[in-house]
């Protein structure tokens, strides 16, 4: 069996200091913010492996029922060696596509939880002793500084989270995706889709609490890393569909008057009763719409696959 390769491609202190800037910048700001990558501590991914399994939260099994039935596709569509995951978590759903692709020789998962990235890459090479599994600590929205592996590569970027960055963010980010790809390489990307709102709202918002628990949790992560004494029960989760982006938006609203003390950034953040803070954005898609901002940077769409119930796509680019 070869070993995992783990590699952190950030200099030590580099996520402290850009966790600092940003809850410096989120919370000095009208109206508040703070970016959704700071959900995933240990606990973080592990209740968004809980949200997966929630009845109300379809993107995961939606997004898996359409890897059962054409990762078989995909596969002959890349004959990829190489497999580049963005934002990978537990690579669960993966290892369809993993096993599919007959000439893969190394799969490099890339997220910031080093202990989803972990748990997931020890389980992996225990699985396929022949694969060579290189996995990156970083930060997707930044260069990454790929291992030398074979090509042709397929990068891969599921779940939905490009919906998680903001238009800029997108097109910046899709243009670094841009980069990573030589010709006949490809990127399979993962889209939650516009429909019925109440369906949308339900998956953000679900009865047993555990989304209000994930977002909820990146109060935890600034009281620990940051010294702060934000009380998570002060704050209630919210979610709330906007029309005119078409994304969910999740919030944190304060119950009360309150005052939160930053002492690693020497800040007191006020808070009003009701105020909301936005944690997270949820883009949801339609095929044109995601088409063109592929185009804009210089890939073409090829294959467009969708669950039976059209709730979910995956498509398949390459560079044009
Ligand atoms: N792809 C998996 C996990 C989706 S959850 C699935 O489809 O189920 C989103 C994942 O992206 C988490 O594991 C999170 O840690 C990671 N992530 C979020 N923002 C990131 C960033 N800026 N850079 C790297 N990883 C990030
Ligand atoms: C990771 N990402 C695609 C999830 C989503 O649906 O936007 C994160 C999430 N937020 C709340 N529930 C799940």
């Amino acid at each position: 069996m070869s070993p995992l390769h783990v590699t952190r491609t950030l200099p030590e202190d580099a996520t402290g200091a850009a966790l600092r800037a940003d809850v410096r910048h989120g919370l000095t700001v009208t109206p508040k913010t703070l970016p959704p990558k700071w959900f995933y501590d240990a606990l973080g991914s592990e209740l968004f492996e809980r949200i997966t399994d929630l009845p109300e939260y379809y993107p995961t099994r939606a997004e898996r029922e359409i890897l059962v039935a054409r990762s078989g596709e995909i596969a002959a569509a890349s004959r990829a060696r190489t497999l580049v995951e963005l934002g990978s978590g537990s690579s669960e759903k993966t290892r369809y596509l993993i096993d599919a692709l007959t000439s893969l020789e190394a799969y490099v998962p890339v997220d910031v939880s080093e202990s989803a990235l972990t748990q997931a890459g020890q389980a992996l090479i225990a699985e396929r002793p022949g694969l060579d599994v290189h996995a990156l600590i970083a930060d997707f929205t930044a260069p990454l500084e790929l291992p030398r592996t074979p090509g042709p590569r397929l990068v891969a970027f599921l779940g939905g989270t490009i919906g998680n960055l903001l238009p800029a963010e997108r097109a910046k980010f899709l243009a670094l995706v841009r980069s990573m790809l030589a010709p006949g390489d490809g990127l399979l990307l993962g889209t939650d889709l516009v429909k019925d709102e109440r369906v949308l709202v339900r998956a953000y918002d679900d009865a047993a609490g555990v989304t209000a628990a994930f977002n909820k949790n990146v109060l935890a992560v600034v009281n620990r890393e940051l010294g702060a004494d934000f009380e998570p029960e002060a704050f209630d989760h919210v979610a709330v569909w906007d029309r005119e982006q078409e994304w969910i938006e999740m919030r944190l609203r304060s119950r009360t008057a309150q005052t939160v003390k930053v002492p690693a950034l020497d800040l007191a953040v006020d808070f009003a009763a009701g105020e909301e803070m936005r944690t997270e954005v949820s883009a949801k898609f339609r095929r044109d719409g995601i088409a063109a901002e592929l185009a804009a940077t210089g890939l073409e769409l090829t294959h467009w696959w969708t669950d039976a119930e059209d709730r979910f796509a995956l498509s398949l680019s390459v560079v044009r």
